[in-house]
């Protein structure tokens, strides 16, 4: 049902964990399987993706998408990242069984959550970028809560 890739990647997933001090984080959660993906982005004043750190309480498909998108944005300017679409993702493991493809749209997701994350601190506009829909706002004590 899964590709050697989809195992590989869950199995053995790439960038996890957290950067401290970040330029963008993006925290996203899919609300009928109540699955969540963090991405966090170290990007350099080039604008490069230096570095980038994933965690994802979900299911394996989600774990393996994160994997591999942080592995297809590590190194890439931001525009490429904007290239990383959950497409991508999916061709890059080989395909997804068709009730798994809303777990690759998470990764697409968190990067955009991710970028727009940096762009709002820098205030910058990333063409293309449109604020993520389920983007969740955490540990954001500053901000005021909204209801
Ligand atoms: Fe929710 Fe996969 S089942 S992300």
């Amino acid at each position: 049902m899964y590709s050697e890739k989809v195992m590989d990647h869950f199995e053995h997933p790439r960038n996890v964990g957290e950067i401290e001090n970040a330029s963008g984080v993006g925290t996203v959660g899919n609300a009928k399987c109540g699955d969540i993906m963090r991405i966090y982005l170290d990007i350099d004043d080039d604008q490069i993706i230096r570095d980038v750190k994933f965690k994802t309480f979900g299911c394996g498909a989600a774990v393996a998408t994160s994997s591999m998108a942080t592995e297809l944005v590590k190194g890439k300017s931001i525009q490429e990242a904007m290239e990383v679409t959950n497409k991508a993702v999916m061709e890059a493991l080989d395909g997804l069984p068709p009730v798994k493809v809303h777990c690759s749209l998470l990764a697409e997701e968190a990067i955009h959550a991710a970028l727009w994350d940096y762009a709002e601190r820098h205030d910058i506009k990333i063409e293309g970028l449109e604020k993520p829909k389920s983007d969740i706002h955490e540990g954001e004590e500053e901000e005021e809560e909204e209801y």
